[in-house]
């Protein structure tokens, strides 16, 4: 990982939910296969809508429920394993042991986690940051690659092309 990577936050504003939903349609195609997202902001600010649109645009059929009470919901996405985590009522990431989420290390895993602060320590770590946060009536988001993967995905990295997204 080269450290300038993690100096490349894309900012951009969406000004309602189909803004969301499109971003994370946008960005789906460079996690087929496989990634780990962590998802960061406040209650009601849009992490579930972006986890759920980019489930479902890498072909999740089924109905993709919020982890709130469950903690771990789990896919399967075109062959890959896929997993959408809301870690916000946990206390510490030893409450994650039960979990098993050794699964989540596999490199083509597709990870979705809400409140990855929470969980400190029991995850794998992120390729991308996903941070939402409320301007006004709509959203800003900020998106940092971690990985050199991740960088790549937002075209941001040495190979450029990615989702375009610079
Ligand atoms: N860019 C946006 N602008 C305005 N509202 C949005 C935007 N993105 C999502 N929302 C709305 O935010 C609300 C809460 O979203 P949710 O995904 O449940 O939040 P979280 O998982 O962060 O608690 C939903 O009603 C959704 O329609
Ligand atoms: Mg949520």
């Amino acid at each position: 990982m080269a450290v300038s990577d993690r100096a490349r936050t894309l900012v951009l504003a969406l000004p309602d939910e189909a803004a969301t939903v499109a971003l994370a349609r946008r960005l789906a195609p460079a996690l087929a296969d496989g990634g780990v997202v962590y998802l960061r902001g406040e209650l009601g600010v849009g992490k579930t809508t972006f986890a759920r649109a980019l489930l479902r645009a890498l072909g999740v059929g089924e109905r993709v429920k919020s982890p709130t009470y469950t903690l771990l919901e789990r896919y399967h996405v075109n062959g890959h394993p896929g997993f959408h985590l809301d870690l916000y009522r946990i206390a510490g990431a030893g409450e994650l042991e039960w979990l098993g989420l050794d699964e989540l290390d596999a490199p083509e895993a597709i990870v979705l986690v809400e409140w990855p602060e929470r969980g400190a320590g029991g995850l794998p770590p992120a390729d991308l940051e996903v941070a939402l946060e409320h301007a006004g009536a709509g959203r800003t988001v900020h998106l940092t690659p971690v990985s050199t993967r991740a960088a790549d995905w937002l075209g941001t990295g040495p190979c450029g092309g990615g989702a375009g997204m610079n």
